[in-house]
Order: C-alpha cells, then structure tokens, then sequence
C-alpha cells in the first residue's frame, strides 16, 4: 500500500536517516557558493585592473577562469536545491578575500599572482573537506566536488609557475 514515506528514499543523503548529514552538507555546500561568488567578483576585477605587457598573460588566465568559477558556483547552487536547501541570498554574503583587493600600483602582478594562489588554496582546502564528508554518504556530491577540486588544483599550479617565473628573476 502506498504511503508517504514511499516518496522519500530509504537509501541515500536524501532518506529521512540522513537529514542531520544533508543539513551539515548544505551548510558546507552553501560556503563553497559564496567561496565561488567571491573569485568571480575578485577575478573579474584582477582580470581587467592589471597594467604592463606582463600583465596579459594574467588577464587571459583570469578572464578563461572566471568562466570556470561561475560554472562552479551554479553547480554548487544546483546541489544545495537537490538536498533541500535553499540558495541564499546576496544579503547573506560576507567577502572575505582580503588578499585579492586592488594592490597599490596596478603593475604590480605578484600581488595578484599570490591571492590567486591563496583563493585557490582556499578552495582547495574547502573542497577536500566537503569530498571527506561525503566520502561514503553522499556519492553525487562527493564525484562533483572531486571534478570541482580538479579544476582548482589546475588553477594553483598555473598560477604557482607564474610565481616561479618571478622568483626566479628576484621580483616576488
Ligand atoms: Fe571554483
Ligand atoms: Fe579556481
């Protein structure tokens, strides 16, 4: 006979067992939203502030990713609404980017260099956590934030041999 309960699943981050797991997951999910919404909003402003020939290279790099963050704030997005939470709204945003802020001189390239490495570091932390939570529990969140963690290491490292390229002539 049908009852309720046989529209909830048994089985899953989505069953009635797992609703402590699925709040705490959301309440994960939900920071790595804004996480993203904060680089969209920093990386726009680091891709077109930038001064000197040096400088271009960075403005492509930080033009193609914007892109690629804002694809990773919609799927975050997306999955929140999946567990049965709600995307929040900007008035609950709080930046915490500090390091991403204008520098003084607007040639000055290591300074952005170096907050990308430190908002990708970020993420990157952010996202091994939220892979362990679920390691177990949640499958589809773990595969997407595993994808999404690949593409953050990707970022690092590229932006890890811009530093280099610096350090090795004395400049960072
Ligand atoms: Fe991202
Ligand atoms: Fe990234």
């Amino acid at each position: 006979m049908a009852t309720d309960t046989a529209t909830t699943p048994t089985a899953g981050i989505l069953s009635d067992d797992m609703k402590d797991d699925r709040e705490q997951l959301v309440e994960l999910l939900t920071r790595a939203y804004w996480m993203e919404i904060e680089t969209v909003m920093s990386y726009i402003a680091n891709s077109v502030n930038p001064d000197g020939v040096r400088a271009q290279e960075i403005i492509e790099s930080l033009d193609k990713d914007i892109q690629e963050e804002l694809g990773h704030a919609q799927q975050f997005a997306a999955r929140i609404k999946e567990l049965y939470g709600v995307v929040p709204g900007s008035m609950e945003f709080t930046a915490e980017q500090s390091y991403l802020q204008p520098p003084e001189h607007q040639t000055d390239i290591v300074h952005v260099i170096k907050g990308v490495i430190e908002a990708e570091t970020g993420a990157i932390e952010h996202y091994n956590a939220v892979i362990e939570f679920t390691e177990g529990t949640d499958p589809v969140t773990n595969d997407m934030v595993i994808a999404i963690l690949r593409d953050e290491e990707g970022h690092r490292r590229l932006f890890e041999g811009y530093l280099r390229e610096y350090e090795a002539e004395g400049k960072a």
